[in-house]
């Protein structure tokens, strides 16, 4: 990069120090880094106004399809920028025993039905399977009573909220762990699907020649009173787009296999599957609050 002109880094010192007396000392920082940032990115790649404006532009198409309540289009840029797994890897540092984390995603809906050890969630058509395990502490012992909402796309690749066809309950549930910290998730074997490509960030994608794919996935928010909540996934260890999951999420541990078991498994009388199933087995383990 070529030396920044006089008069150029004098409109940057100007407007960092504009945010000097922002009383909240947080603020101050990181407004101050922002704009610090803002104008070395903008003098590194000398910004044309054509390019500016269509920045503006951009980010004005993505506000305009955030509705609050399905669609948030911001999540999904902070997404595939790489910003959200960036922040999420900066606010869990310390937490060497616990299970990893990763991005929340902006389908979760909260409020979803309570369900029964190994009660199905699915109410649409996929590979019956069986999600089990334990919620532990930090030193290995069961947390009883922990609560694990659960959600997952159906077949199709859409979750019920974005996709209106499904029942809302579908594939999302709320689990609670028995008096030996076990839970039980009847569903199906999650698919690998698309983030929406019809806003802004489907037209980023494609103008860098990314695809706009995730890796199989069932979403985890697993909460117990004293511990810190965690956000996770399970990924389906053999899914073609691991290595390259378009938000940056995954994460070896969470790596899970799904076994496939005959209707004769022990387990089949006792959730009710009447022909053969996949089992995939995890510990989630929590960092005290
Ligand atoms: C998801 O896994 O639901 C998700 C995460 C980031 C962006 C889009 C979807
Ligand atoms: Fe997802």
């Amino acid at each position: 990069m070529n030396k920044i002109p006089a008069n150029e880094a004098k409109i940057s010192d100007q407007a960092v120090t504009a945010f000097g007396n922002t009383p909240n000392p947080r603020l101050r920082q990181v407004l101050q880094g922002l704009v610090c940032h803002l104008h070395a990115f903008a003098s590194e790649v000398e910004l044309t106004e054509e390019e500016w404006l269509a920045g503006i532009r951009f980010l004005t198409d993505t506000g305009k399809l955030c509705d609050g309540v399905v669609r948030q289009e911001f999540i999904l840029l902070s997404d595939v920028l790489g910003l959200s797994m960036l922040v999420d890897a900066i606010n869990h540092r310390a937490c060497e025993a616990a299970t990893e984390t990763t991005v929340f995603g902006p389908f979760y809906i909260a409020g979803m039905p309570e369900r029964g050890q190994g009660e199905n969630m699915a109410f649409s058509p996929g590979e019956p399977a069986l999600v089990q395990g334990r919620v532990l502490d930090s030193a290995g012992q069961p947390i009883a009573n922990a609560l694990l909402d659960v959600w997952q796309t159906a077949e199709n690749g859409m979750y019920s909220g974005q996709d209106t066809e499904q029942p809302l309950a579908n594939l999302r549930g709320r689990y609670r762990t028995d008096g030996e910290g076990r839970f039980a998730i009847r569903t199906i074997i999650p698919v690998s699907y698309p983030i929406p490509t019809d806003g802004p960030v489907g037209r980023l994608l494609q103008a860098s020649d990314r695809h706009p794919w995730r890796p199989a996935h069932l979403h985890f928010m697993v909460m117990a009173e004293g511990h810190r909540t965690l956000v996770t996934h399970l990924f389906n260890h053999d899914d073609p787009y691991l290595e390259t999951d378009v938000v940056f999420g995954v994460k070896d541990s969470l790596k899970v296999v799904y076994q496939p078991c005959g209707a004769d498994h022990p387990l089949a009388a006792r959730y009710d599957f009447s022909g053969p199933f996949r089992l995939a087995t995890y510990d989630f383990v929590l960092e005290r609050a």
